[in-house]
This record gives C-alpha cells, structure tokens and sequence, in this order.
C-alpha cells in the first residue's frame, strides 16, 4: 500500500508541484523605461479567446509598470540562458534596464509597447484585460494579441521545436547563510500516446 503525508501549502511545496517553464516577462512604465524579470506562475487560461495568466508580487516593477500601461510580453528564453534570467531576477531600482543589464537584446513586439527579446526563442504578447491582488500577489489576465517565434522554429516538426524551444523548468529555490540555488529541471524523455481504432499505444523517446 502506498503511504501519503500531508505537506504544508508553503513556497517549497508549490514551487516543486508548480513545475513550468520558467519565462521572462518584459513591461514598460509610463516613463517609458523597459523593465524585465523572470516569472513561473503563469499559465495559458484558454485558447479560444487566447488568453494568459501571471502572478506577480504587487511590491515588483513588472506589477508597477502593468498598472501604468496595461500590456506585457512573455519571452521564453531556453536553458542556455540561466545566468540572463537571474541577472533579471534582482532587484534595481526602478528604471535600470535588467535587458542591458543581462546583456540581452530587446526589439520592437508586433502589437504591444514592450519589446522581445531576441535571445528568447518564443514571445506572447498581451494586453491586460483585469487585475485581482492576491494576498502579497497580484493575478492579471492578458488578452493574447500576438504570438511569434525564431523562423528556425517555424520549420520544425512539432517534437523538434520542444526540442529547441528547451525551457528551463523551475522546481526549487534553496537558502542558507553562505548561499542561494535556484534549481530547473530540463526536458529529456519525450512520451507520445497513440490512439488508433480504440487501441492506446505509448511510445518514450530519451532525447
Ligand atoms: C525562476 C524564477 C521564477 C520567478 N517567478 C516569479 C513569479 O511567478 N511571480 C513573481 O512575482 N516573482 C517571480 N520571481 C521573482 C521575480 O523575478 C523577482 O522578484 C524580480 O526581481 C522582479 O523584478 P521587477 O521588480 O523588475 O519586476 C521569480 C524569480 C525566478 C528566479
């Protein structure tokens, strides 16, 4: 018989049950400034009318600045970019541009002020229909009003651009005097189920 515990609903149970990609989000104040940070609580809400969900701390710039111009990007960088997306993670002062900062290249998005990041191998735009806070958070919901991605992608069969799209999966934040670790898990194995005249057939593929 399999044993269960209750865990506590705290930051290290959900982070690790929360296994997502790991996207950066790029916004812009009514000053005009570029901001960027790394974000895992998000989710796509539907596809029909696409629609996108973040969860942002309220005390953040991204929460500030979605206030102030109601749009926002998500970028989905791969795993060859971890340093980047923890320069992105700390916290300037408001206006310092984390895209220089991590030495990554923003250019103008199709349909929305804040811009992609060339770097990054897919980009949603959105513009925020509501927000709700959430206790320290805040969830916005953002009309999907432009999806793009590398032209290499667009080529692939759709087992290759997972391939290269290749998110970093963030699973575990760990703390001590001396240290801090972020820990993301990267896919290796992929599982195809095949239904064919009420027949199932899975196949595994290590990558
Ligand atoms: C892997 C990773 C995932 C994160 N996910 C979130 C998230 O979903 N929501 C959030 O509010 N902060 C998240 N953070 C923390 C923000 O990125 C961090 O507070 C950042 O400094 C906010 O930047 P800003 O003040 O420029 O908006 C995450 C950080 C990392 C490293």
């Amino acid at each position: 018989m399999v044993k269960v515990v209750t865990l506590p609903p705290n930051k290290e149970t959900l982070t690790l049950l929360n296994l997502k990609p790991t996207v950066i989000i790029t916004t812009v104040g009514k000053d005009g400034s570029t901001n960027a940070a790394p974000y895992s609580r998000f989710s796509i809400v539907d596809y029909n009318p696409p629609q996108a969900l973040l969860s942002t701390n309220m005390k953040r710039d991204t929460y500030r600045n979605i206030l102030e111009t109601k749009e926002f990007v998500i970028n989905y960088p791969g795993t060859d970019l971890l340093k980047q997306i923890w320069v992105t993670s700390k916290h300037f002062p408001y206006g310092v541009g984390e895209l220089e900062k991590a030495n990554l290249t923003g250019f103008p998005s199709e349909k929305v002020k804040p811009p992609r990041i060339r770097e990054c191998k897919a980009h949603i735009e959105c513009k925020v229909l509501w927000t709700k806070p959430i206790g320290s958070s805040c969830v916005v919901l953002g009309d999907i009003v432009s999806i793009s991605a590398s032209t290499i992608m667009e080529q692939l069969e759709t087992r290759q651009k997972m391939i290269r799209l290749n998110p970093p999966l963030y699973f575990a934040f760990q703390e001590d005097e001396m240290t801090r670790k972020w820990m993301f898990a990267e896919i290796g194995k992929i599982h195809t189920i095949t239904e064919k005249d009420e027949e199932i057939q899975v196949t595994s593929e290590r990558l």
